[in-house]
């Protein structure tokens, strides 16, 4: 650029700062300019092909005049053309209103901020549990997952490239970490969040769900004295490429797109999202327009249910078109026995794990107490995290801490490295060991750390946290679909942390706990079954997980939730994912992409909300319309108060090619239901069959009632869950 030029605009801009200082009052203020996302129709000329240049011109002629030519290059934020069509572009009210209003514009919306799906940020080092075995059915080869979070941490060793095949021909990404290659394994990376930065991992979160999804195996891996062992992604050969689109605080809508578009573009086969709001209309909702392009593209999504548990209807990124991972226990703990003055003892979690702490005196909280060399018992408010809670304590000068587990939490114990000796107790009790405080005139206390125990029973168990059904935007349909592992997960972690932290950036691991951790397992397992069968639609991978998913427990018990009730299918969606029968389903239930044009009008969305969600024109004709039981879904889901449902679906032959199915309905008693046929009879791979359910309850008598439907051969069982509620 000219200098002089740069100068005048650097005058430009220092006056005009001066200017909207006096006329503004507040940050709404009709001239400040805030950031806008715009969705608008293809240009009459359009074709796939269109360069950039002639689409841009086309987004420049829907903006004011004085916006499209008065800023320095480019008036726009981002420009979209794989997951919208559209802009981001900074604009005061008035010139949206005027955006708005333009011919070819579909809609226009501030941006919002979407927060990162992990509750709890524990450090620790070492061993993850060993959930896939793919050691015999492939590792991910050739297929790419994109993952869109807070960048990655490149030199980490879980991304080394030792035994990676170069990425398949159809990458179109770039790598942009500044003086750092990619490799084989982190194939790309890009920063969307602006600026022309390296996607450098400045938070953990990214670099803990990339090497969740497809990081490779790293032997020895090992923090603090405990926890040593191998850690792995769940598909080491898979390739990655890093889209960073939120910071510590969150993500912008905005950004978030700009993530998705570059996605699609560069070729990926999966999309890892962690991340997610509040359960909006799909139309207003950045992340299930997005997905919506990327599906159509083939691609699988993967995306975190929500951290809103235990309460119900708080499921998010519900949209039928991708995947929505719930959270769940794994049977390993690292065990922080605390043991009260009157010989009671509690088996608490904490990842650190220094040398035992003798009986101290025990405080409840601070306050006028005295802390220093006490050991102190903490409620968790929700204003701290556990980690800083004992950050807290350690600056006062406590010896030692008891972080008091939340009434909502149950059972579950989520482990965290601490500064200081400490052990997270479960609801239960923290309940006595709050009593015990109250009644004793001296209390006391101390905390045994007892290593790592494996095989702890009932396993798995649902996280308090994970958001549950029913889904506020489609109840009908089952969500979340599946869980996967999410407490107390370890994964790679851009640096070292606890008491030894000192900032060192060398081969760190850490625990986390969230759905934003369970959602890339399931991307992993993702890779898996797309490496083995390349051709499977995003709808068919979703079947195979989820039709193969378990709902019994190590004790051969329903699946538990936090308060060790049976968790029901609104909480666990159709089960545990069961990585090694995932790949090998005997049928599956797709779904075409056309269907869900009809099942959005059939939902109630208006011909432009459809639009906008899918860039399809004129969509909701006469008779274009179906129910959310007529997509062909892998589960089942109606309201009580009707009464009835009569729903075919259709099953793909995609095992052996003569293959015979019978079925096997349960339902309680109240529900009387039959299939027809009650057999399928395959002669060919590939090979389609259409079977009619049928279903029928006492409208008003019947609240809640759940079941299965289930396809048995001599070598699968495809079971799909039935809830009417
Ligand atoms: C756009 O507006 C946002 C506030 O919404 C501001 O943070 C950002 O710096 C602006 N960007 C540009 C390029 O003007
Ligand atoms: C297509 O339309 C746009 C906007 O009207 C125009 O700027 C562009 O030159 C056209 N491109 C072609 C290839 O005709
Ligand atoms: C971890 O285990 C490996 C063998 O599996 C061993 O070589 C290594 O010394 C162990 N490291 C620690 C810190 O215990
Ligand atoms: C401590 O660990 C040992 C060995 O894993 C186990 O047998 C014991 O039950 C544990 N102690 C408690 C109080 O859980
Ligand atoms: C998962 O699938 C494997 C392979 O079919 C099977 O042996 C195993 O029992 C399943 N796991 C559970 C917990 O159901
Ligand atoms: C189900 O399929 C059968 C046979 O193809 C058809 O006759 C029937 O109308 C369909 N029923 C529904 C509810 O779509």
């Amino acid at each position: 650029m000219d200098p002089r030029l740069q100068l005048a605009l650097l005058v430009l801009a220092s006056l005009l700062a001066c200017a909207t200082a006096t006329v503004i009052h507040g940050r709404h203020g009709r001239s400040s300019r805030s950031t806008y996302i715009v969705h608008v129709r293809p240009p009459p000329n359009f074709s796939t092909d269109m360069s950039s240049t002639n689409l841009e011109t086309w987004y420049r002629s829907l903006l004011p005049p004085l916006v499209s030519t008065s800023r320095s290059d480019t008036p726009f934020i981002h420009t979209y053309r794989e997951a919208i069509l559209g802009f981001a572009v900074n604009l005061t009210k008035d010139e949206a209103e005027y955006v708005t209003k333009r011919h070819g514009v579909l809609t226009v919306y501030e941006d919002y901020l979407i927060p990162l799906l992990t509750t709890h940020t524990p450090e620790f080092l070492g061993l993850r549990s060993n959930e896939g075995a793919w050691s015999s059915i492939g590792m991910g080869e050739g297929i790419i997952i994109g993952v869109l979070d807070t960048g990655i941490d490149v030199s980490h060793s879980s991304f080394d490239d030792e035994g990676m095949k170069p990425p398949p021909a159809k990458w179109r990404g770039s790598c942009n970490f500044g003086d750092v290659n990619c490799n084989k394994k982190l194939i790309g990376g890009r920063s969307l969040l602006g600026g022309q930065f390296p996607p450098e991992d400045r938070v953990g979160h990214g670099t803990h769900t990339a090497s969740t999804a497809a990081g490779r195996s790293v032997e020895g891996a090992s923090v603090l004295g405990s926890g040593n062992g191998t850690a792995a992604g769940m598909a080491p050969h898979a390739h990655l490429a890093m889209y960073q689109v939120c910071n510590r605080f969150g993500c912008y809508a905005s950004d978030i797109i700009a993530g998705m578009d570059a996605a699609i573009a560069d070729g990926v086969d999966i999309l890892s999202i962690s991340l997610g709001g509040k359960s909006v209309p799909f139309h207003e909702d950045a992340i299930a327009i997005g997905t919506f392009s990327a599906m159509r593209k083939g691609i699988f999504v993967s995306c975190s249910a929500g951290n809103s548990g235990p309460l119900s209807s708080t499921v998010e990124n519900e949209a039928p078109w991708v995947l929505t991972v719930g959270a769940s226990t794994i049977d390993r703990k690292m065990e922080a026995i605390v043991k009260l003055g009157d010989g009671r003892s509690f088996v608490g979690e904490s990842a650190y794990q220094p040398s035992n702490l003798d009986s101290l005196p025990l405080v409840h909280e601070f306050g006028s107490e005295e802390v220093k060399g006490k050991v102190v018992a903490c409620d968790l408010d929700g204003s701290r995290t556990q980690l800083q809670l004992g950050e807290t304590v350690h600056d006062a000068g406590g010896a030692g801490m008891i972080v008091l587990g939340k009434e909502e939490g149950g059972h579950n114990t989520l482990a965290a490295a601490h500064m200081l000796p400490a052990s997270y107790v479960n609801a239960i009790d923290a309940a006595v060991i709050r009593q015990y405080i109250k009644n004793s005139d001296k209390p006391t206390a101390s905390i045994v750390f007892n290593g790592t125990s494996l095989g702890n029973t009932p396993s798995p168990v649902v996280a308090y946290f994970s958001s549950r059904g029913p889904s506020t935007q489609t109840p009908g349909i089952l969500k979340p679909d599946i869980i996967g592992p999410g407490v107390n997960v370890i994964a790679a972690w851009p640096v070292k942390v606890g008491p030894r932290a000192e900032g060192e950036k060398n081969m760190a691991f850490n625990t986390l706990s969230g759905t934003s951790m369970s959602a890339p397992h399931l991307s992993g397992i993702a890779a898996i079954i797309k490496s083995a069968h390349p051709d499977w639609s995003p709808a068919a991978i979703k079947s195979a997980i989820m039709t193969t998913a378990y709902v019994l427990d190590d004790n051969k018990k329903p699946i538990l939730d936090e308060k060790l009730n049976p968790a029901g299918h609104f909480i666990i969606g159709a089960g545990h994912v069961n990585s090694s029968q995932a790949i090998n389903p005997g049928l599956i239930y797709d779904t075409e992409e056309e269907q869900y044009i009809p099942y959005l009008c059939g939902l109630g969305y208006t011909e432009s909300e459809v639009e906008i969600i899918t860039n399809h024109k004129g969509a909701c004709g006469e008779g274009r319309k179906i129910s959310e039981a007529e997509l062909n879904y892998p589960s089942i889901a109606v309201a009580a108060s009707t009464g009835k449902l009569v729903v075919n679906r259709t099953v793909t032959n995609v095992g052996d090619e003569i293959s015979s199915y019978s079925v096997d309905i349960e339902m309680p008693k109240e529900v009387t239901a039959s299939v027809s046929p009650r057999k399928l009879e395959f002669t060919k791979a590939n090979e389609k069959k259409t079977f009619t359910v049928s279903l029928t309850w006492d409208a008003t008598g019947t609240k809640h009632a759940e079941g299965s439907l289930r396809w048995v051969s001599d070598k699968h069982v495809v079971r799909s869950p039935i809830v009417i509620f």
